[in-house]
């Protein structure tokens, strides 16, 4: 059979079946699919080598007609067409985080053995809720959870499940934590009865996908409760020692700490071994959100942040963080394998309860999702390409480099700086002198703004205290000193600027 194109000269088309059925993958068109594929590839990779900077600092009221314009009841027929319609509804404009100005949030460049991986993962499909949906996707996912147990130290009886990104590992983690601390309540009226009692501890720079979590799993609406930290915000374990007896005492049930491993802001790690050690006396559930500082797995010069992480009852790792993996790619560990059975359902259609009894590996058992991409796949390759030291040196390199960003920062008067992270952000706002001070949290938020609006670079925001505060997040290794530095002498000007007119502005009021 030949395989019909459809370019839009084609002057006798197909039967509209035929032309349908060519554009499905199958043996009859797979030159379709190899030229159509390396098109995009082509299209991504040129834009790749020449954009200048990250962003274009396009808004969304310029950008909504062009995407509003497109008639999704029209197709175009082919689709280097689509490409061409591609370019200008997202390529030309979206944001690049291979470019090292690129500071803003936890987005990594990706590793290209992880793209292979997503290319074939698409292609093939595989769903990873059953054996008979994925075959050997189900075994190398297994496989990468028992690596990445064993990288955390959590014993013989770990396992887990692949998740679509840190908030949702956080969520079944919880949802674990809430099963068994609801153990005892084996009837409906018990567990009304504590289940609006039950209360989660973390510290205030943990991440809000704790407080989401709790909502989500029917927790009263005080049950997240924020531990004092350290000057260094790190949570401080006496605080959750004496929280939980608190608690204890007003008729609470703390059912989870939750440490971080690696905050979204200030990249502090909580004391891990220290807070095992209190959740052990108390004999309470402790969750490892390592969503971000999971990339120290691999370290090979500060595995040891990490201490006391193997003592965790489940940890968050996300992939698509710190090991350089393109979105998504997260994972769920347990240390006890019995506890997933709280995230199983046996469905007669799909994974019925005889197939444990014939040792069926179905992911879905363990999973809050049915269908679910082979994710996995991305990692195998770059492990299998790169391995771990590689990737453990990207994240060293930008550790180090986030380091020498924090001394260029803090030795510039024009600037304040939070404390010195542990991984790889910079906290930092602009400080005017003189009359100017009290716009400074108005300066900084303008700064941010322009420099958005300029595409020129991009920085994220955050309150600290109650004043607002930029925030660098660095994830490239191609971020150079120089490149924060001239970041840096952009911020000072926009916000520099900003508090010349409104100290003009009020001048020239006071004199009028
Ligand atoms: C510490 C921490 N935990 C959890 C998350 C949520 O991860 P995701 O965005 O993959 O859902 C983040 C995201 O930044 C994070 O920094």
């Amino acid at each position: 059979m030949t395989v019909p194109t459809y370019s839009v000269e084609t002057t006798a088309p197909p039967s509209a079946p035929a032309a349908a059925h060519a554009h499905l993958l199958h043996g009859d068109s797979v030159e379709q699919y190899r030229r159509t594929l390396a098109d995009g590839v082509e299209r991504v990779a040129r834009r790749v080598a020449t954009v200048g900077r990250p962003s274009t600092g396009i808004t969304p009221a310029e950008l909504a007609p062009v995407v509003d314009r497109v008639d999704l009841d029209r197709p175009l027929g082919n689709a280097d067409a689509a490409l061409d319609e591609l370019e200008d509804v997202y390529l030309r404009d979206t944001v690049w985080f291979h470019h090292p100005r690129y500071l803003a949030h936890l987005n990594c460049p990706v590793a290209i053995p992880a793209l292979l991986g997503e290319a074939v993962l698409t292609a093939v499909n595989s769903s990873l809720d059953t054996w008979d949906q994925s075959a050997g996707a189900t075994l190398i996912e297994r496989r990468l959870i028992d690596w990445t147990a064993e990288r955390i130290g959590l014993g013989p009886n770990a396992d887990g499940v692949f998740t679509s990104g840190g908030s949702q590992s956080n969520l079944q983690a919880l949802l674990l934590a809430r099963e068994e601390a609801c153990a005892a309540a084996i009837t409906p009226a018990a567990r009304a009865d504590l289940l609006p009692r039950l209360r989660v501890l973390t510290s205030a720079a943990g991440h809000f996908s704790v407080q989401k979590s709790a909502k989500l799993l029917g927790l009263a609406p005080d049950a997240v409760i924020a531990v004092p930290t350290d000057p260094q915000r790190r949570i401080r374990p006496a605080a959750v020692r004496d929280e939980i007896a608190r608690c204890r005492q007003a008729g609470l049930v703390v059912m989870a700490v939750v440490g971080t491993a690696g905050t979204t802001d200030f990249g502090s790690i909580d004391p891990i071994a220290e807070l095992a050690v209190v959740c052990s006396a108390a004999g309470v559930w402790l969750h490892v959100d390592a969503a971000y500082g999971c990339g120290l797995l691999v370290s090979p010069t500060r595995r040891h942040l990490l201490d006391g992480i193997e003592r965790a009852d489940s940890v968050t790792v996300d992939y698509h963080k710190s090991f350089f993996q393109p979105v998504s790619s997260s994972a769920l560990l347990v240390r006890d394998r019995r506890v997933l059975r709280h995230a199983t359902y046996h469905a007669d259609y799909l994974n019925p309860a005889r197939m444990v009894e014939q040792r069926i590996p179905n992911q879905v058992d363990k999973s809050l999702q049915t269908t679910r991409r082979f994710d996995a796949l991305k990692l195998w390759l770059t492990l299998r390409v790169m391995g771990p030291d590689a990737l453990g040196e990207l994240f060293d390199e930008v550790i180090d480099r986030a380091a020498d960003a924090w001394e260029l920062v803090s030795e510039d008067p024009r600037f304040e700086v939070v404390t010195r992270s542990q991984l790889s952000t910079v906290v930092f706002r602009y400080l005017p002198t003189g009359p100017g001070r009290e716009l400074a949290d108005a300066a900084n938020l303008h700064a941010r703004e322009a420099l958005a609006a300029s595409g020129a670079a991009l920085v994220a925001g955050t309150r600290v205290d109650g004043r607002h505060f930029l925030k660098f997040t660095l994830l490239n290794p191609a971020t150079t000193v120089d490149d924060v530095g001239h970041v840096l002498e952009l911020i000072a000007a926009h916000a520099g600027r900003y508090v010349l007119e409104h100290t003009a502005v009020d001048l020239t009021c006071h004199v009028g």
